[in-house]
């Protein structure tokens, strides 16, 4: 049943700028590639219910007091989780540095409300993440694309870019990036470009945001040392369970060095993280992480290659695709003509969801024949029939792709 007010014009009171109101939810499609959702096969039900019992047994009786009792960084169990992990990504830490976040959307919104006013400006990467996108966009700043090859942001266009900028006078409030496992291109950024990244946000006094919440998911190479590792004072650093474990859980993580994490810290005013969330991630990560990571990146990786050999069967040549060293995403480009945001409709019609490029870029129109599509969640078999129906669906709309599964499409 859906309740609407009555008796007086509500909405008149509502606040300036406000979205429109939220459709009413309506299910997910047949084949779901939206979205950065996990494996269910791949979420370790038994184990997190022992981890929440003991859990609760030990510091169920914190849940008493607000954040546990043990101000408001969150909870000190998972905090040391955090910084024995982010030691491994080269970051010397300490768990009084680290502050737990609900997700790392919590995390996105505490850095920008930290830096970003109306008017200003940040840097990414040309194609990045929608929601730090649309963050940024909300709070009336313009965001400038760094061009990306197969090895993560062209740092070279990056300098071009800030001495452009600072031609005209202005100093970007953030260098937004996605180093390891770029979302959505899968890629890497290499030891050289992280040290030429860190020395043109030093020239240039512009701050580093790292979201880092693929990381943990990478099969092609071993990441570098994270940023925050190589230059502690010019990055703020953010995490997320969301993907190597449950996004559902929405616990995330935030470093950076003072006055940064202070500030920030005063800002936060919300009660913290839900705390049994962040007992049963400490609990069950502290005796299971390694070897949770393995068995959840094997399987990652099995659905990418099932998805890759789809798209290959399906769309052969008329499909570009980034081969991603790691996380959930597979980013491809049909060809110029087709328009993703006119194949929406007609896949939806068959079932299929994805993600159209152009959300996912600085510059729609440069998304404009992208796509995005999340293997994670459906099984193997929903892979191959969901690439099948939206191969249909793009030739249906475009002509194109004209062959596929060795036949030719009438
Ligand atoms: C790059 C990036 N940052 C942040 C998030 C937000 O994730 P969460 O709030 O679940 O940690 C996502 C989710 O897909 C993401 O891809």
């Amino acid at each position: 049943m859906t309740l609407t007010t009555q008796g007086f014009a509500f909405a008149d009171l509502f606040a300036d700028g406000l979205p429109a109101a939220a459709p009413p939810w309506t299910g997910f499609p047949r084949f779901n590639f939206v979205g950065g959702h996990n494996d269910p096969g791949l979420v370790p039900v038994d184990a997190l219910a022992d981890a929440a019992a003991d859990a609760l047994r030990a510091d169920g009786d914190k849940l008493a007091i607000y954040h546990l009792g043990q101000g408001p960084l969150g909870f000190a169990g998972l905090r040391g989780f955090v910084a024995g992990k982010l030691e491994r990504r080269g970051i010397a830490t300490s768990p009084d540095s680290v502050l737990i976040t609900s997700g790392s959307l919590q995390g996105l919104d505490y850095v920008n409300a930290l830096l970003i006013e109306p008017g200003d400006t940040v840097m990414a990467e040309e194609f990045t993440y929608s929601g730090a996108l649309a963050k940024v966009r909300a709070r009336g700043a313009e965001v400038v694309g760094v061009p990306l090859d197969g090895q993560g942001m062209r740092i070279d266009l990056l300098e071009a870019r800030l001495e452009e900028l600072r031609g005209r006078g202005i100093r970007p409030k953030y260098i937004y990036t996605i180093p390891t496992i770029q979302n959505p291109t899968g890629t890497i950024l290499p030891l050289e470009r992280r040290l030429a990244l860190v020395e043109l946000s030093r020239r240039y006094g512009v701050p580093i945001f790292e979201d880092e919440c693929y990381a943990d998911l990478t099969w092609a190479i071993d990441a570098p040392p994270a940023l925050f590792g190589l230059a502690p004072a010019q990055v703020i650093h953010i995490g997320s369970f969301s993907k190597s474990l449950a996004p559902a859980l929405r616990v995330g993580y935030l470093t950076a060095t003072e006055p940064a994490l202070g500030t920030i810290l005063a800002g936060k005013n919300d009660g913290g993280t839900g705390a049994v969330d962040q007992m049963v991630v400490a609990a069950y990560f502290g005796r299971h992480f390694d070897d949770h990571v393995r068995r959840l990146t094997k399987g990652l990786h099995g659905k990418l290659d099932t998805m890759a050999e789809a798209v290959a069967r399906e769309f052969g040549t008329e499909a570009e695709v980034w081969a991603p060293a790691g996380g959930i995403f597979l980013w491809l480009k049909l060809p110029d003509e087709v328009d993703v945001r006119q194949l929406v409709g007609p896949a939806a019609r068959r079932g299929v969801a994805f993600n159209p490029g152009p959300d996912w870029a600085v510059d729609p129109e440069a998304g404009r024949s992208h796509l995005r599509l999340c293997f994670a969640l459906p099984s193997h078999e929903d892979i191959r029939a969901g690439v099948a129906e939206l191969a249909a669906a793009c030739f249906e709309t475009f002509g194109t792709p004209a062959r596929g599964a060795n036949t030719v499409r009438k």
